[in-house]
């Protein structure tokens, strides 16, 4: 039975814990890092919506550092390097949706830190997720296996995230409802770190396929709401940022050769001007042969379920890409655990047969 701690409980952070108090997973919750003063204290079985389980969420860091545990599910809202320093140095495994796509392309002080604080702890590292994770990853490479030959490879990403309940990313991180001017990848410390892991995750595709690009590009075009709009408890007024078309841009002598695109509204308005694929992710291999996926999560294709399950669906797929990979991270040699040198993740528990029967 793997001992893990969840360090965050938001929506991602809620979504792994459910699975495991549902549905084992093999493992069991041994703490619980909280940031809201008024989580601080409260038992890990209440803040996941299910019955009281005798362990308390604590602000405390150091009283989690001090947990002895197998792997920490390390999902805040901004991931800091000292304190999952301090956790591998102590012997603790981390899976991550929050940074870390491709150790290889991040600063190389940073990858000197995460590398050390790894061997010190004998402990390894995984990040993955939905995108960046398993679309912008594991999805390109699993079916390049088909290729003989690659031009291009573009992900599309189509979200209107008004729908979205974690308001504090829309508005306060990723800027919507901000002056239009005041969008760019160094406009904000958010920002800049949001660029940086989708540029990581154009160079995680274009290292594994050997694409031999020499640059990421990053741009992105804001476009401002033509009339206001209620989005939860925030106003997002005319004249403010209501869409942002990103593109990361993988470059070998100046053409594009992978690129990354989110074509992101909050308001529900949509520029005339911009391509209009589906919602969800549009995967496009242009080769020999060409090749095409659009992927899509839902809460069912089979029942009715209300708008909130179906967002929900985004955040239980995000969480479930790192919560599979546990069991595969901790018997991994210390170090870096990514996407490519980690077995396929795939469900542990799915089906709802005990771990025992799967690993007969
Ligand atoms: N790779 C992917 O596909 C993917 C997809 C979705 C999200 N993500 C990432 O996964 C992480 C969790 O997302 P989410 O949707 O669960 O977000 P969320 O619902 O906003 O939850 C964020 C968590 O951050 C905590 N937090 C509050 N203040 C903080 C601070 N100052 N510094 C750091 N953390 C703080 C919150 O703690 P309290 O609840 O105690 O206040 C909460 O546990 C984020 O880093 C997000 O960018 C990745």
């Amino acid at each position: 039975m793997l001992r893990v701690i969840a360090w965050g409980t938001g929506a991602v952070g809620r979504e792994m814990l459910t699975a495991i108090l549902d549905h084992g997973h093999g493992m069991r919750i041994v703490g619980a890092r909280v940031y809201s003063a008024d989580k601080n204290g409260v038992d890990v079985g209440t803040l996941a919506g299910r019955d009281p389980i005798g362990v308390l969420a604590t602000t405390d860091v150091d009283e989690v550092l001090a947990l002895d545990a197998d792997c920490v599910l390390y999902t805040p809202r901004i991931a800091r390097l000292d304190e999952v320093c301090a956790l591998l140095a102590g012997g603790k495994n981390v899976v991550t949706t929050a940074f870390l796509f491709h150790p290889r392309r991040i600063p190389p002080g940073d990858r000197d830190r995460l590398a050390a604080a790894c061997r010190t702890g004998n402990a390894s590292i995984h990040g993955s997720g939905l995108n960046p994770g398993n679309l912008s990853g594991v999805l390109p490479l699993a079916l390049s296996g088909m290729s003989r030959t690659i031009d291009k490879i573009t992900l599309q990403e189509r979200a209107d995230w008004s729908v979205y309940e974690s308001t504090s990313i829309t508005f306060d991180n990723m800027a919507f409802g901000q002056p239009v001017d005041q969008i760019s990848p160094t406009a904000s410390e958010f920002l800049a770190f949001n660029s940086s892991i989708f540029e990581e995750q154009v160079w995680f595709l274009a290292d594994e396929l050997r694409a031999g690009i020499d640059e990421v590009v990053a741009d992105v075009e804001a476009v401002p709401a033509r009339e206001d709009h209620q989005v939860f408890e925030h106003l997002l007024r005319a004249g403010t940022t209501a869409g942002q078309r990103w593109t990361w841009s993988g470059r070998r002598g100046g053409k594009t050769l992978i690129e990354i695109e989110t074509l992101w509204t909050v308001g529900g308005e949509y520029p005339p001007h911009w391509p209009k694929p589906e919602h969800g992710w549009t995967l496009t291999i242009e080769g020999d042969p060409s090749m095409r996926a659009h992927f899509f999560a839902l809460a069912s294709f089979a029942r009715t379920a209300s708008m909130a399950e179906h967002v929900r669906s985004a955040s239980v797929a995000t969480a479930m890409q790192v919560l599979n990979a546990v069991p595969a991270v901790c018997a991994a040699p210390a170090g870096f655990a990514t996407t490519a040198r980690l077995p396929l993740i795939s469900s542990y528990t799915g089906f709802g047969c005990s771990a025992v029967g799967l690993d007969n």
